[in-house]
């Protein structure tokens, strides 16, 4: 037979290995694949109902005006728009970004804001900036699985503090602290997702933030605030950012047009003191030269229309409708010992099973089913925790497809739990009863305590 390019490659596979193998970098050896990422691949199928990814719902952007958009782009800013741009941004991205910031209170100076390659690149600049291996970084438990990859690549030393449903529980972090004090190390950050927390669906109370920024600012403590979820609120108070009660001495800001517009125009931004800003600046020189300017001339177009406001309004109509579809159908779905947060905004829903469900494994049965969940594990650089709750995402699909995905994740977890009860002779009711008073959950339950079906605020 013919060898083929292809055929020769499968051959030299194993002796290929050998010879990189010598050549990684230590960094590679720690380095983590991203949960969603490696989904992504089998969601694509159209026949899947995917509740994984974090996908906003791009269908609900009129087409219309992304066309009249990039004509006008093409027809008065063809050469800039294909240029390369400064490495801080346009002043014009920037100028949209203060307004994004001051629909929530805050008021950065532009100097100090940097546009970069979605919020995700802002991550990685900052650890970039801060963190040499071996450094401790501290993190909500759960926390937003895009970031553990990035952790691990840097080489940190990860502390995660566990979540209640109102965010980080600062007195976990305040023992940390001290520990960490007593062994003479200082963390470089903490990092947190205070409103509508990816994947929990937490937000931290006011107190905590208070108490959270008060700490940063008595102990010099650095805190990254990660805010993609802020101005997606279906319900409660608002919240002020933890940069607007820090003033920005001490909390690094990271944001993101993905959720309040397109995940594909690939545009976010860090505001950081200069001395920060200065390093990151650097470091993003070395990564990219400079974020897409066709992007940003696309973002400066969209916000002299003046509309961005309204179309939040709509999302905003449009996720609160499917985060009730998808709460009923864990109510009718999930069985009677699950227990899930019922968020006030953001993307997603965090259920905890019966803790002898593996949820990778059953999202290996829920696939069978052509439907997907991102199993809790992704949330945890410990990889033995989270391993029986799924991050499940409410934005991406119909109401429809929300509770023909939930009935069938459902389906596979009635079997499994069939099959614990013929193993072990205890029976569990499946699926949940109407209303069920709450279940306390145990006490070294990853996250706790959430609602279960039936109880209160939505
Ligand atoms: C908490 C959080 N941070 C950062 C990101 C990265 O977003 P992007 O790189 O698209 O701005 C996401 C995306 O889901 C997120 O949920």
């Amino acid at each position: 037979m013919e060898e083929t390019p292809h055929r020769r490659r499968a051959h030299t596979r194993t002796r290929d290995l050998e010879r990189y193998a010598g050549l990684f970098a230590a960094r590679t050896g720690v380095m983590r694949s991203s949960a969603m990422r490696d989904l992504m691949a089998i969601t694509a199928r159209p026949e899947v109902i995917s509740l994984a990814g974090g996908l906003p719902d791009t269908s609900t952007f009129p087409a219309g005006t992304f066309a009249a958009q990039m004509t006008r782009i093409a027809q008065e800013s063809t050469a800039e728009a294909l240029q390369y741009g400064p490495t801080e941004g346009f002043a014009e991205t920037v100028d949209c970004i203060v307004e994004v910031m001051g629909a929530e209170g805050m008021l950065p100076d532009p100097d100090d804001v940097i546009v970069t390659t979605g919020g995700q690149q802002a991550i990685d600049l900052i650890c970039k900036t801060l963190v040499d291996p071996g450094d401790v970084v501290v993190c909500e438990a759960p926390t937003y699985p895009g970031a553990v990859p990035v952790f691990c690549s840097y080489q940190a030393e990860t502390i995660q503090i566990d979540c209640d449903e109102d965010g980080m529980r600062i007195d976990d972090l305040e023992e940390v602290l001290e520990q960490l004090d007593r062994e003479g190390r200082r963390p470089k950050f903490v990092y947190s997702v205070p409103s509508f927390q990816n994947p929990a669906g937490v937000t931290m109370s006011l107190e905590r933030r208070r108490r959270l920024v008060e700490l940063a600012r008595r102990r010099e403590l650095l805190v990254v605030e990660d805010n993609p979820y802020g101005l997606l609120r279906f319900g409660g108070q608002a919240m002020p950012p933890l940069y607007q009660l820090d003033g920005g001495d001490f909390v690094i800001y990271v944001g993101t047009f993905s959720k309040i517009l397109s995940p594909g125009i690939r545009l976010g931004w860090a505001v950081a003191p200069p001395p920060v800003m200065e390093k990151i600046v650097l470091g993003k020189q070395a990564a990219d030269l400079c974020t897409s300017t066709l992007t940003q001339h696309f973002v400066r177009e969209y916000f002299a229309e003046g509309r961005w406001r309204e179309y939040i309004a709509d999302l905003v109509e449009i996720y609160r409708g499917r985060r009730d579809a998808m709460v009923d159908a864990l109510r009718e779905h999930f069985p009677a010992q699950a227990t899930w947060t019922e968020p006030e905004g953001g993307l997603f829903i965090w259920a905890t099973l019966p803790e002898y469900i593996d949820t990778s494994d059953l999202l290996a049965k829920a696939l069978r089913e052509d439907v997907a969940f991102v199993p809790g594990q992704a949330a945890y650089v410990d990889e033995s925790r989270g391993r029986s709750s799924m991050r499940l995402n409410f934005s991406g699909v119909s109401e429809e497809e929300i509770r023909e995905g939930v009935r069938r994740i459902g389906k596979a977890i009635a079997e499994q739990v069939e099959l614990y009860g013929a193993l072990t002779g205890e029976r569990e009711a499946v699926p949940a009863p109407e209303v069920e008073p709450a279940k306390p959950p145990p006490a070294d339950a990853d996250v706790l305590p959430f609602r279960r079906s039936g109880e209160g605020a939505a």
